[in-house]
């Protein structure tokens, strides 16, 4: 009898929550971090801005930039000091009405913007930063780049950049203005260990992988908050040397060798919460075919559908629900 009441007070219950009254849940705002040598208001942008918003009807989508003046925004993927400009997008989300009211955001980064976007999550998160639920990173650069070949043939602009670079990757100078700088990542040929030169110079990188002796645990606490980490990798990518470093993985340039991520001391001690997000399930390792960046619609509109869909509360999963809650009355 008593088991009945509940059991009819349950379904009505169900019933409310799934009628047509009640509002569907809307798909999360879309951070997208684009790439070097790129703006934010390039077409290509707005295309995969459209397309979001297309796959996920209702999305709105938020396309970072360091200056509203699309050249300058341009000039800022190889020219500024990555911690300052993580600090401005932060500042910049939380006082946007829209990005701050929701109950959390999907992001999405091209190559160099998908690991800024994973700094961004891990010194801006927290209660009362920016709760991103599923990071999705494209070509992207998380254990850093080996060699200099980021720029196009033809980008005359970068290529200028990365000759200034490869000349004093160390000073201090070059650390707090050039950005490719930032995440380049030296290491002893015989140990695989970083080099004292990078732990000691590098702006963002080190800082960020927690990879000095003094570790922040806040970054840890915020990457392991996310929902998903997924990571795609090019499978012919010669563009970023190593490919590997997608997912955290050390390559040995000499010898081809590849250390995988959960073989390495960030993730067996956990610097930076990535073994956490991986044993509840959380972190993916995926790969794409073709040369640096060569998405198609295709895919991206997979990813949307997989990554930043809203939740779906259907009746089938309510009334199952419902079930569940009767049985163990
Ligand atoms: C750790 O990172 C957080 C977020 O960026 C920052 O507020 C805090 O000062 C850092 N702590 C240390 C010890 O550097
Ligand atoms: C980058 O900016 C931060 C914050 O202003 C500063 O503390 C740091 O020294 C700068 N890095 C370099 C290498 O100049
Ligand atoms: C990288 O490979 C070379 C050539 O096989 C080898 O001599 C070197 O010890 C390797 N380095 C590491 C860290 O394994
Ligand atoms: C990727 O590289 C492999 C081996 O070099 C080649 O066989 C394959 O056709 C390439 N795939 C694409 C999509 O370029």
């Amino acid at each position: 009898m008593l088991q009945s009441l509940s059991l009819s007070a349950l379904l009505l219950s169900a019933r409310v929550l799934a009628s047509p009254s009640s509002p569907p849940s809307d798909p999360l705002p879309l951070l997208i971090w684009h790439g070097l040598g790129d703006n934010y208001a390039a077409d290509g942008l707005a295309e995969v801005a459209s397309l979001a918003s297309e796959t996920n009807p209702g999305t709105y989508v938020y396309i970072i930039r360091l200056d509203e003046d699309a050249s300058s925004d341009r000039t800022a993927t190889f020219l500024g000091n990555v911690t300052e400009q993580i600090a401005t997008v932060c500042a910049a989300i939380t006082a946007d009405p829209i990005l701050s009211s929701a109950p959390g955001v999907n992001a999405l980064g091209f190559s160099q913007g998908g690991q800024f976007l994973r700094g961004l999550v891990e010194r801006c998160g927290g209660a009362n930063g920016i709760q991103v639920r599923n990071l999705v990173t494209f070509g992207s650069q998380h254990n850093g780049i080996a060699k200099y070949q980021l720029c196009k043939p033809t980008d005359w602009l970068c290529k200028g950049y990365i000759g200034l670079l490869k000349a004093n990757t160390w000073g201090a100078w070059v650390q707090g203005h050039l950005v490719p700088a930032q995440y380049f990542k030296a290491v002893d040929e015989d140990t695989g260990e970083p080099t004292d030169e990078y732990l000691a110079n590098s702006n963002f990188l080190a800082d960020i992988n927690n990879e000095r002796a003094l570790k922040n645990v806040t970054y840890a606490q915020n990457l392991a908050q996310l929902g998903n980490f997924v990571m795609y990798v090019f499978e012919n990518d010669t563009t970023v040397i190593p490919k590997e470093t997608g997912w955290f993985a050390q390559t040995n340039l000499t010898s081809g060798d590849v250390v995988e991520l959960r073989d390495r001391d960030i993730y067996k001690e956990d610097w930076i919460g990535l073994k956490k997000l991986d044993e509840k399930g959380g972190l993916h390792f995926k790969t794409i075919e073709g040369e640096h960046m060569t998405l198609g619609d295709k895919v991206l509109k997979e990813v949307f559908k997989e990554w930043f869909a809203p939740p779906k509360a259907s009746w089938k999963k309510v009334v199952e629900d419902v079930v569940q809650e009767v049985l163990e009355l």
